[in-house]
């Protein structure tokens, strides 16, 4: 299957459209023709992508500026998507919090559950209805290899990344029947904004955006979840095969050598 106009078409919604992740998706499905509804928390950033995306691939495109777990900023979408048929939503936002849970006021693991799990709830119960009456449309949720276990300095937004995997996984399986296709993407280390704001401490280097968005519009339609990236792919394979304590224990190490080398 993969990305069809027919199918997926003839708008999508991307939530965390500005930059980094996001932004590669709306560059992608707008060379596909898809037209765009854009969300992001700068409006600047995310109207000159929208101009950009309208002059060279001829697509029409809305944007949305604002924070996607106020109510007022879900009422703007609500309203600017009201007449357009959305075959597709690709929720990409999210919130990432880099340091020991303790550390953390407990507000900030909230945010996370209201960004990565209340966030794609919501939307998903905003469009899928339409899209399983249509008996067309896709899903993109965007997940994360910390997702595949517990990742230590990363323990919230790890736990919300295995539940839009698992969440993915069931509704591949419950909608498939309804023409309603649903992937997520389970992405590793990846070259953005938000990623390189972090700081990471690595020789290896993060994977482009360009082919993580390309594997995940290969993927729809086809699995409920995908890794991009060789390297990636076979990471997931052996973590898998090993028993989970040992993993757990990889993963303390290789955070603490990449974000906090000194107190190793
Ligand atoms: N990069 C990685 O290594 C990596 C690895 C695994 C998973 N992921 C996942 O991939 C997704 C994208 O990551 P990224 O690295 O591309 O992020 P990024 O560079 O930080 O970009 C995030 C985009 O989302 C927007 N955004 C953030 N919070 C929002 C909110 N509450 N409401 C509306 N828009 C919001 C930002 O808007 P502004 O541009 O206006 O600030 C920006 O356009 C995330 O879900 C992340 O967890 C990333």
């Amino acid at each position: 299957m993969s990305l069809s106009l027919r199918r997926h078409g003839p708008w999508a919604v991307v939530v965390g459209a500005a930059q980094g992740i996001g932004a590669e998706f709306c560059r992608q499905l707008a060379a596909y023709g898809i037209n765009l509804v854009m969300v992001a928390l700068e409006d600047a950033e995310l109207r000159s992508l929208a101009r950009d995306l309208e002059r060279e691939h001829g697509v029409a495109t809305r944007t949305v500026p604002g924070d996607i777990t106020e109510p007022v900023v879900l009422a703007r979408l609500d309203e600017t998507t009201a007449a357009l048929e959305v075959g597709l939503l690709v929720y990409n936002a999210g919130l990432a919090v880099l340091a020991e849970w303790l550390a953390t006021p407990v507000e900030r693991h909230l945010a996370m559950i209201e960004v990565n799990v209340r966030g794609p709830l919501r939307l998903i119960g905003r469009f899928a209805p339409a899209m399983a009456a249509r008996g067309r449309g896709g899903v993109i949720l965007l997940s994360s290899m910390s997702g595949l276990q517990g990742t230590p300095l990363l323990a919230t937004y790890a736990a919300t990344k295995a539940f839009t995997l698992n969440l993915a996984e069931s509704l591949w399986a419950e909608w498939r029947p309804r023409g309603v296709d649903v992937t997520a993407v389970v992405a590793g280390s990846t070259d953005t904004p938000g990623y390189r704001a972090s700081a990471p401490r690595t020789t290896r280097a993060p994977m482009p955006v360009r082919p993580v968005v390309a594997a995940a519009l290969r993927a729809l339609g086809r699995r409920p979840w995908v890794i991009p990236g060789r390297a990636n792919k076979i990471s997931g394979v052996v973590l898998a095969l090993l028993p989970r304590r040992l993993v757990i224990g990889f993963m303390s190490r290789t955070m603490h050598a990449m974000y906090f080398p000194s107190r190793e």
